[in-house]
């Protein structure tokens, strides 16, 4: 049987009679309200803001307020059991944290991977590390304890530094691969843009392209004497824009599970599974690639059907702990927060994050107990309806 994550409220409460009240928000928006108050305009807007004028991010949003869930009574949820199974390893609980390339310089120390790393550590919930990091990705695996950690690559042109970013992460421990393909190129984002903003241009996160003996071998000069002109090689390798035979090197690469982030496409998925993969990752990068796409959670359901048993993770719109229980009667197999714990971040660091993945798992345990499904395989077969 998992923990008891819904017990969190009785912590929160007790600590009331004590006069003590969170020390940060449970809920979404209080979290982003938050956020706003305290980060640097330039990093709250690249958090918060998507494509184009933001028609698909809000989608996501809205997506899930048009499914509502039919409870089952007398189903002795007394006990709960969140534990999942991805590509063989086990998971206390089917959420984990999304890739968020920016997380480092959300928290007020600028090392916000090595937090989210801490808090993973904490509450057993997987980081996915993004390629786009403050510190090099050997030292966030330190950090992971014993909870699993996932590498996210974003696939650099040059194949050498891709395949030396591959072998780090097996290397230091990760334990799968999580190529993101819809994010070769930057989608256009007017927030960003308005204020010409860009962190990696101003050579932010991009440790793990400086620390890289073959990215360095690109260079005339070390980063450390020459950062612009490291940057401008940064700008130029770092998006290869992949095609289905790049799964060939790749795959001999690495013995880690791959999953492929960014599908939304039936085709794709069989294509995917085809060749061999062990994941895929449902997403539209949480509409801040592409405007004008349906929501991510209309597109779930059909790629579960062509993934056909192969492991479906799922991400962009979740806000909440019954969002998650959603995406999993849709037929998610994990579900990944994203926005929500870089506000998280910006308000508490490490401690904030754990508030807030304590928080989306106390709601996502109790709404199983009160609607009366004591498993992860049972929340599968709930009856999810549309909203008239
Ligand atoms: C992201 N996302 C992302 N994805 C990825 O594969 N690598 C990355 O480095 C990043 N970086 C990133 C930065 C920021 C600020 C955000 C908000 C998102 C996308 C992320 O993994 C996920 O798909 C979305 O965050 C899901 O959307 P919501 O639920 O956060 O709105």
């Amino acid at each position: 049987m998992s923990e008891r994550y819904g017990d969190f409220q009785l912590e929160i409460y007790q600590a009331g009679l004590r006069g003590g009240q969170p020390r940060y928000p449970v809920d979404f928006d209080g979290l982003e309200r938050a956020a706003a108050a305290t980060l640097p305009a330039w990093i709250m807007n690249y958090v918060a803001g998507g494509a184009g004028n933001e028609r698909t991010q809000r989608a996501n949003v809205e997506a899930f307020d048009r499914w509502g869930l039919v409870p089952r009574m007398m189903n002795g949820a007394y006990e709960r059991d969140l534990t999942t199974n991805l590509f063989g390893i086990e998971l206390p609980t089917p959420l984990f944290m999304c890739p968020i390339g920016v997380i480092g310089i959300c928290a007020q120390d600028f090392h916000g991977d090595l937090q989210v790393a801490r808090a993973a550590a904490r509450t057993g919930v997987p980081m996915i590390a993004s390629t786009l990091s403050q510190d090099p990705l050997e030292a966030v695996a330190a950090e992971f304890g014993e909870t699993p950690g996932f590498f996210q690559l974003y696939t650099p042109r040059d194949r050498d530094v891709a395949v030396s970013l591959i072998q780090r992460a097996e290397r230091a421990g990760f334990k799968a691969l999580v190529i993101t393909l819809d994010t070769w190129m930057t989608g256009w984002r007017p927030r960003d843009l308005n204020i010409a903003n860009f962190p990696q241009l101003r050579g932010l996160c991009l440790a793990n392209y400086f620390s890289d003996e073959h990215f360095r071998k690109l260079l005339s000069a070390a980063p450390e004497d020459d950062p612009a002109a490291a940057v401008m090689e940064w700008a130029r390798v770092f998006g290869h824009s992949m095609r289905w035979e790049d799964l060939t090197w790749i795959r001999e690469a690495t013995q880690l599970p791959i999953v492929l982030k960014g599908i939304s496409h039936a085709d794709d998925v069989r294509r995917a599974k085809d060749l061999g993969v062990d994941g895929i990752y449902c997403s539209n990068h949480g509409g801040r690639q592409a405007n004008g796409g349906l929501p991510a959670l209309q597109t779930l359901p059909d790629v579960v059907k062509a993934a056909d048993g192969v492991p479906v993770l799922f991400d962009s719109g979740v806000r909440n702990g019954s969002d998650v229980i959603k995406a999993i009667a849709m037929g998610a197999d994990a579900v990944g927060i994203g926005r929500p714990y870089a506000y998280a971040m910006a308000i508490g660091g490490a401690d904030g994050v754990v508030h807030q993945l304590r928080s989306v798992l106390a709601e996502a345990d109790l709404l199983m107990a009160i609607d009366g499904f004591p498993t992860i395989a049972e929340v599968k077969r709930a009856d999810l309806r549309r909203v008239d």
